[in-house]
């Protein structure tokens, strides 16, 4: 059987502030195969965000290992990270993160402008077809809520992740 994608040994999450100290996450063991579907849920505060944030490499954690695809984790330097988020790593996350000044079309496009290789034609054929597949070409503005979710969705697809995806679903933050 081949590794798996995803490897957590004892990890642990610890923030501390001025007053208190929170064990977010203590002691989690997972693997995660390719092409797996996981669903991590749990009661508010439990630390699905916090461990979301970890295996998405947008924090680390205070103790344990994390391999990803092999890689120690701990190891890759912020630009090594940064590659791995724009390249394999999809995010859609609870709050949509679109940014509210930018298009539908411009929100799309966004992660795909940070990779210099990509020409500018084979970036507008991407985010067009993209948005052509769940019928999102012209929104209005302000986005309507079933609107802001098909538009982080296609973000998050039309990066071409080859990996993996994390959907941070559930309530909206600012509900
Ligand atoms: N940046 C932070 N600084 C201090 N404490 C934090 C921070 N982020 C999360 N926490 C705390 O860590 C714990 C886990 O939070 P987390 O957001 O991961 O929970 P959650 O399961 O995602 O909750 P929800 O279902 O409400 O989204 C909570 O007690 C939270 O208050
Ligand atoms: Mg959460």
């Amino acid at each position: 059987m081949s590794d798996p994608l995803i490897h957590l040994h004892g990890l642990k999450k610890v923030f501390l502030t001025d007053e208190i100290e929170t064990h977010a996450l203590a002691g989690i063991y997972l693997e995660i195969s390719q092409g797996e579907y996981v669903a991590i849920a749990g009661p508010s505060g439990c630390g699905k965000s916090t461990l979301l944030s970890i295996l998405g490499l947008l924090d680390s954690p205070t103790e344990g290992t994390y391999l990803l695809n092999g890689k120690q984790v701990e190891e890759l330097n912020a630009s090594e990270r940064a590659h791995i988020r724009n390249r394999e790593i999809g995010f859609i996350f609870q709050s949509f993160n679109l940014i509210g000044d930018l298009t539908v079309y411009e929100n799309v496009e966004l992660p795909l402008t940070y990779r210099r290789e990509m020409q500018r034609v084979e970036r507008k054929k991407r985010v067009v077809e993209s948005l052509h597949r769940v019928g999102n070409e012209s929104p209005p503005t302000p986005l309507p809520q079933p609107t802001e979710w098909r538009s982080a969705t296609t973000r998050c697809r039309c990066s071409g992740i080859s990996r993996f995806s994390f959907h941070f679903v559930g309530r909206r933050a600012d509900r």
